[in-house]
């Protein structure tokens, strides 16, 4: 397609302006705001559209397994992992032989992450373990401190508090290439923003991301940062050599106008065009509006909760779609469309049976929310004291070692 990418093909600029205003009195889905029309939900096929992605239907999903020889990944089976780009391609490519390198990042606003941030972590993890390739971590320390307003050191800190989480998740030391942009930001890297700017306007960056004029000039460029990890010059201690080596960027769809802008520079600058693997959003404990925030701690379960607040907060505040007596419950049954633990088990029980009985059962009034939530509590806590131990094991000697710019000889091993 000749267009940019981020227009939908064959509309004027002006009709798609008018629609994306029309649309974002609705919802609105960008890095910094999610939030669904007031009272529902994020409509997710609208997104698609909108944002010009395709669907990762099923078929995609076989694939897969056929290619790595193993079962799908459970964020795969149950489509929390939805939309993509390009990964046909990718997946060609492999099927040919040739090798990809994955790319995924967090902003470091807080000292500790939410289950939601877990999400991209744990499948990029299966999918560094399947296809056995390198990935290169993106800690924006940078973005953080312009968007959170959080002092240099102070996000710089928090980078690497969120480090240990992430290689907690059991990264492979010998294929993964963790940075934060304070320190890693120059070279390669930087020539390769400088070529990206060259070719994205102010006018288009504030069609994008919605930058005013009051919006000041650090954030403007932030884009460019975020874009160039996709291209493999721009870490020439690994990649030398391999300039046209393709990216797969697994991330939850607000990530996606980042690499809409980046696709749309790629080929202007010589470079293959990123593809991309995006999932829906952890919802918050109250509902399916938003996307869990690491800004409202009633809002969300952190990775350093202990087992005693999970079981609080899932029964003050997981929204629940039972009814409201007993008697009523056991005549109409659940709303399983609005109700907030089951939705937190299909992201994390791995169990298909057991998840389609607590499902089928609780719809029909036989299961009480309180016996969801309790094993959903059950469910939450081991996932979380697993983190937690496997964090504890993090030795800042580790955080050097993943963070050191080295090549990585046995990446593709
Ligand atoms: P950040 O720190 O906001 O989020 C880190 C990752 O978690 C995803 N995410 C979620 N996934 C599911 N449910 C949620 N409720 C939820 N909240 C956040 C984000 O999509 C992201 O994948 N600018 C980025 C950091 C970054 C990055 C990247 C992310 C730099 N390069 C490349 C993905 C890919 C950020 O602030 O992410």
């Amino acid at each position: 397609m000749a267009m940019e990418d981020w227009k939908v093909d064959g509309k004027k600029e002006e009709e798609q302006e008018q629609e994306q205003e029309q649309e974002e009195s609705e919802q609105v889905v960008n890095p910094w705001v999610v939030s669904a029309k007031e009272g529902g939900k994020i409509d997710y096929d609208k997104l698609i559209i909108k944002f010009g992605c395709q669907k990762l239907d099923e078929s995609l999903v076989q694939r897969i397994e056929r290619l790595t020889n193993r079962p799908s990944h459970v964020f795969l089976r149950r489509g929390v992992f939805f939309a993509h780009r390009d990964l046909n391609e990718i997946l060609n490519a492999y099927e040919r032989g040739e090798k990809f390198y994955l790319y995924t990042g967090r902003g470091p606003s807080s000292e500790a992450l939410h289950l939601g941030h877990l999400i991209p972590f744990m499948f990029t993890k299966y999918l560094q373990d399947v296809f056995r390739v390198p990935l290169v971590i993106q800690l924006t320390d940078d973005e953080k401190c312009m968007w959170k307003n959080l002092s240099v050191e102070e996000s710089r800190r928090l980078a690497r508090e969120n480090a240990k989480d992430i290689i907690a998740c059991g990264f492979d030391i010998t294929r993964t290439f963790i940075f934060a942009d304070f320190d890693y930001v120059g070279g390669e890297f930087y020539r390769n923003m400088v070529r990206v700017g060259k070719h994205v306007t102010l006018n288009k960056v504030a069609a994008i991301f919605g930058f005013t004029g009051e919006d000041h000039i650090g954030k403007i460029n932030f884009p460019t940062v975020q874009a160039v990890p996709s291209f493999p010059t721009s870490f020439p201690h690994l990649f030398h050599g391999r300039d046209h080596l393709r990216c797969l960027i697994p991330c939850a769809i607000d990530q996606d106008p980042y690499f809409r802008m980046t696709r749309d520079v790629a080929p202007k600058i010589g470079y293959q065009k990123p593809a991309l693997i995006e999932s829906l959003f952890f919802p918050s404990l109250q509902g399916q509006a938003g996307k869990m925030s690491a800004s409202d701690p009633n809002s969300a379960i952190y990775v350093t909760d202990s087992s005693k607040i999970i079981k609080n907060k899932v029964n003050r505040y997981a929204f629940s779609g039972g009814q409201d007596s007993i008697e009523n419950h056991r005549k109409h049954g659940a709303n399983l469309e609005v109700d907030i633990p089951i939705k937190y088990l299909g992201f994390f029980l791995d169990d298909d049976a057991e998840l389609e009985s607590i499902r089928r059962e609780y719809e029909a009034g036989r299961m009480l929310t309180g016996e969801v939530k309790k094993r959903l509590i059950e469910v939450l806590s081991e996932l979380v004291e697993r983190h937690q131990r496997a964090r504890s094991a993090v030795s800042e000697e580790m955080v050097d070692a993943f963070m050191a710019v080295r090549p990585l000889p046995n990446m593709f091993a």
